[in-house]
């Protein structure tokens, strides 16, 4: 980092960003395998939340490997750099006063305790999306897990690369035993038991 930045603090707070949209900022962080349900999981919750009138954004692996992290790859020190900008962004979608929904693998608990640092303690919800391997393997939506039994693919998670449950995650979502609709229940759930709609 330049020694010649300097840090200039916003006019607009991110307490007058909550109080305009009326409802509190936060990033419910996804992780779990591919072909787990994160991305469907989180874009189902963003709409229903957007129906009741909320502020929200979904950041979605696959797309932000298209543009922000089209740079990086899979190696361990790549996912984790992806891991890291990704945080850094939820964080100004937190400040502006969103619900952000995430829905990366981000395999490594170090990766994800490094996100939850950066934020506010009622700011970081880690939601991990629940589906055994062999589950996954079955939906094989984008035939990813096909391509990296054959080799085709290397170091692709679960398969050849590890994935590393989260310890204490604050919510569950088990997509093998829920359905979607659920799934999305259970989640509005948690936010309304806090009071944060
Ligand atoms: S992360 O590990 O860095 O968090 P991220 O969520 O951004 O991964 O991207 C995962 C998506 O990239 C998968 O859903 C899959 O579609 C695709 N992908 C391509 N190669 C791999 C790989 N080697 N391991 C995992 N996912 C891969």
């Amino acid at each position: 980092m330049s020694a010649n930045i300097v840090w200039h603090d916003q006019s607009l707070t991110k307490q007058e960003q909550r109080q305009k949209n009326g409802h509190h900022s936060a990033v419910f962080w996804f992780t779990g395998l591919s072909g787990s349900g994160k991305s469907t999981v989180a874009n189902a919750v963003a709409k229903q939340l957007h129906k009741l009138g909320t502020k929200t954004y979904v950041l979605d692996g696959d797309n932000i490997r298209h543009g922000l992290n089209k740079d990086l790859g899979f190696s361990d020190e790549d996912r984790k750099e992806n891991i890291r900008r990704i945080g850094e962004v939820a964080k100004l979608f937190v400040d502006s006063g969103q619900l952000v929904f995430t829905a990366f693998i981000s395999p490594f608990q170090e990766d994800r305790e490094t996100v939850r640092e950066l934020l506010e303690a009622d700011e970081f919800i880690e939601v991990y999306v629940s589906c055994p391997l062999d589950e996954c393997e079955t939906r094989d939506p984008k035939g990813l897990y096909k391509k990296a039994r054959s080799g085709e693919i290397p170091e692709f998670t679960g398969i050849s690369s590890p994935y590393e449950e989260p310890d204490t995650p604050e919510l569950i979502l088990e997509t093998n035993r829920f359905s979607v609709e659920e799934c999305v229940e259970q989640l509005i759930d948690f936010i309304k038991e806090k009071n944060w709609l």
